[in-house]
């Protein structure tokens, strides 16, 4: 269960000096190379999933992949959800099993970015979820030209940026100190100098945005003054195109197979490069021995109802549950069940996926869950039992715990 609490590894990566690339992925190439390269290399890494490319694809669908892919992972991983719109987009990207989110409001004047990511990091840090806040304004579109997309930089003044940390109460940072999104002519200046007075102000791990077309130099600059993640897009893209480009000059007939080939090799070989300079390779075994693992908490309850109550009136009582309890904050799926066996000593069953056990307890004082509960549901289930479980895998030997070599 390679999942960890994405602040603990962030904390690492802040104390020891690296950064951890937060990739962004929006495909099972790009899923499946990023993981290659950060298992290759020993490293941890961030799964970076950004709200602007939802479009492109199904966030619903590729999640479980996502997670999935972390779970079995032998090297430690967060999921975070990247550049969200709004309080609603966060809470869906937790329920779809994100660990870390960052909802964008740098654009707004200081007061109201400080009352929106309060507002979020009060719903996320109740779910247990690492929370990052931006301020200043990186322009630029992920993946696409940042000259087609200009925008005016604001640079992150370090007063303010201490009081945004302290009273909006985000795990990480967000800085703009001369980068933009996505892919630009030239490297930009970046301002050390301010980065150095903000690190100095805030005390939290900073985040790089718009890690594409900087030199080795700029990024080990950065690290040196308090960056421990980066993220970092248009590069795997841009990767992952000239392989299609070369396949279809190769192979002028060739369907979609022919065209993809090697692309998720491209985007290992763009990533693997990354790790390497960022210094997170090899680091996999200490973050996973220093970090709280993420748990996620199956809540169970099983079940009876008073004879009288037909089959139709329990599964009306189930829907009203599932309408009621699915927009709560940290409530990632709900199952409901009828037992195989008529005699049983339970009949019924509610299977609550929650995002952590911390997510219990938001789950249970939510208004949602209290008026089904205490008007439909235990009224009709005097005879139940209710337990919260966390898994308990079995100890597996991961590649992290092998000696690396080459780093
Ligand atoms: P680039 O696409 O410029 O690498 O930036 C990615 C990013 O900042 C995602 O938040």
């Amino acid at each position: 269960m390679p999942l960890v609490h994405m602040n603990d590894m962030l904390h690492h990566a802040y104390r020891h000096n690296y950064a951890v690339g937060a990739f962004g992925v929006d495909n099972l190439d790009f899923l499946e190379g990023v993981m290659q390269a950060a298992e290759n290399c020993r490293a941890p890494v961030i799964l970076n999933l950004i709200e602007s490319h939802f479009g492109h694809y199904d966030f619903e669908l590729l999640m479980p992949s996502v997670v999935a892919a972390a779970r079995r992972a032998a090297v430690p991983v967060a999921i975070n959800f990247d550049h969200g719109t709004s309080l609603v987009s966060a809470e869906h990207a937790i329920r779809a099993g994100c660990n870390g989110v960052m909802v964008d409001t740098s654009a707004l004047p200081f007061s109201e970015n400080l009352r929106e990511t309060r507002d979020i990091a009060a719903m996320a840090h109740a779910c247990g979820v690492t929370v990052e806040g931006e301020l200043g304004y990186v322009p630029g579109v992920e993946g696409d030209s940042a000259e087609e997309h200009p925008g005016e930089l604001a640079y992150t003044s370090a007063a303010e940026a201490k009081a945004y940390v302290d009273r909006a109460g985000v795990d990480c940072l967000a800085v703009s100190v001369g980068t933009v999104h996505g892919r630009m002519r030239g490297t930009p200046k970046l301002d050390y100098a301010r980065l150095a007075k903000i690190n100095e102000a805030v005390g939290v791990p900073l985040v790089i945005h718009g890690g594409t077309g900087l030199s080795d130099d700029q990024f080990r600059r950065l690290i040196a003054n308090g960056v421990a993640k980066i993220n970092y897009y248009t590069a795997l893209a841009d990767a992952a195109g000239r392989r299609v480009r070369e396949n279809a000059a190769v192979d002028r007939k060739g369907g979609h197979g022919a065209l993809l080939a090697g692309v998720r090799d491209a985007v290992r070989v763009e990533a693997e490069h990354c790790i390497r300079l960022w210094g997170s390779g090899g680091r996999a075994a200490e973050v996973l021995a220093q970090c709280r693992p993420w748990q996620e908490v199956e809540h169970v309850v099983f079940y009876n109802v008073p004879s009288e109550l037909s089959e139709s009136e329990v599964a009306a009582i189930m829907r009203e549950g599932k309408e009621s309890l699915k927009s709560i904050p940290g409530v990632r799926s709900i199952r409901t069940g009828r037992a195989i066996q008529p005699d049983g000593k339970y009949r019924y069953c509610w299977l609550i996926g929650l995002s952590s056990p911390a997510a219990v307890e938001v789950y249970r004082n939510h208004p949602a869950h209290q008026r089904f509960a205490n008007k439909v549901f235990r009224p009709a289930a005097a005879d139940r039992i209710t337990l919260d479980f966390e898994e308990i895998e079995p100890q597996r030997t991961l590649l992290a715990t092998l000696p690396v070599s080459g780093f």
